[in-house]
């Protein structure tokens, strides 16, 4: 089955196609993605109608690109998949309408994806890929959740932020040091020539015997040491500043990430969204679970962050199992928010 996927949910415009093969590992066969981050930049984070704009400017010169790559024609795509939501109302219509649209066009059916699962299921296109069960940490920009995953549309919450998300403190520190947006790579970057050890920073919930994360506190202290070291602080200090927060976030996620596992029993980490290209959260993660005979699993390091492969993946995944198309926006955040299928056949 050959799937076209549509990503639009936020600022990245992602397109690709992805062939499935019974008993065979899925091949990526042409992706294409326009990132607006530099066009936001200027804001200090996403403008939201520049953001729907943007998508429709961009998405089917990469449709183009994409076939190109591949050297696929429209005629041979099996089924056209695309992100439902989560995500900004506008950015999503883009990539629906285009989609649905192709649909009607091709004679070919469409299918909804859950963003977050797309995230989930992205590590099927990495090889190795990992096998069913395991415990997933999902760190993306907007979620952060450990959840335990018995097969395609089985997923049990074990924990997730009461707050903020991983990105977000990352994005929302590397605003307070001046970083830009998007800040996650930016603070990660500069943390590199840092001291992690140079600021004493809170872990949030480390202690608190259970999975849930807490990052809304690590921010007002990171601007409490930042206006401490005062106006003319120098490249140094900022760079110990970057790796103390960056250390922090990574060091709470490290660790309820493997005591989840731990629970679970299994021996297979899934790791997946944008934080997941964290190089000292990889490296923790890494040593930890090598220390308990497991090993973690992530996506292609250019599939972390919001693509279209993982849209295109996920819903072959569904559609192999005979599942319906993704609940709508916010199912994964209505407690109890698994499993998908029942929320997305009350929404249907
Ligand atoms: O999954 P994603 O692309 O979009 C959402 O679904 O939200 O994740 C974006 C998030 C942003 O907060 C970004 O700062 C963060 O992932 N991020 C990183 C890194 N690369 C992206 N955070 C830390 N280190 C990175 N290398
Ligand atoms: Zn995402």
């Amino acid at each position: 089955m050959i799937v076209l996927g549509f990503e639009s949910s936020c600022d990245e415009t992602g397109v690709a196609l992805v062939q499935t093969r019974p008993g065979a590992a899925p091949r990526l066969l042409g992706e294409a993605l326009h990132s607006q981050a530099e066009m936001h930049a200027e804001y200090g984070g996403v403008v939201p109608e520049l953001a729907s704009r943007d998508h429709i400017r961009r998405v089917l010169p990469l449709v183009r690109q994409v076939l190109a790559q591949s050297e696929c024609t429209l005629a041979e795509v099996d089924l056209v998949a695309y992100t439902r939501g989560p995500g900004l109302a506008g950015a999503l219509l883009v990539g629906a309408g285009v989609a649905v649209a192709l649909g009607a066009a091709l004679g070919r059916p469409t299918f909804g994806v859950h963003h977050l699962e797309g995230h989930l299921l992205s590590p099927f296109l990495a090889d190795p890929a990992p096998e069913f069960p395991f415990v997933a940490l999902l760190v993306s920009g907007g979620h952060t959740q450990l959840m335990r995953v018995d097969a395609v549309g089985s997923y049990e919450l074990l924990g997730e932020t009461i707050d903020d998300a991983a990105g977000e403190a990352f994005d929302k520190s590397a605003k307070l040091l001046g970083l830009g947006y998007p800040g996650g790579p930016a603070l990660s970057r500069l943390a590199e020539f840092g001291d992690a050890t140079a600021f004493a920073l809170p872990r949030p919930l480390l202690h608190s015997g259970d999975l849930d994360f807490s990052f809304a506190g690590l921010k007002t202290a990171v601007m409490t040491q930042h206006r401490k070291l005062g106006p003319n602080v120098c490249e140094q200090a900022l760079a110990d500043l970057a790796a103390s927060t960056q250390a922090a976030i990574v060091d709470v996620l490290s660790a309820k990430a493997l005591r989840a596992l731990k629970a679970s029993g299994t021996k297979r980490l899934v790791v997946a969204g944008g934080v997941g290209a964290n190089r000292r959260l990889r490296e923790t993660l890494d040593a930890g679970a090598e220390k308990l005979g497991a090993r973690v699993f992530y996506p292609p390091l250019a599939l972390c962050t919001d693509n279209g492969a993982m849209i295109a993946m996920a819903a072959a995944m569904r559609l192999e199992r005979g599942l319906a198309q993704g609940s709508t926006a916010g199912a994964f955040d209505v407690r109890p928010r698994w499993p998908l299928d029942e929320l997305s056949a009350a929404a249907s």
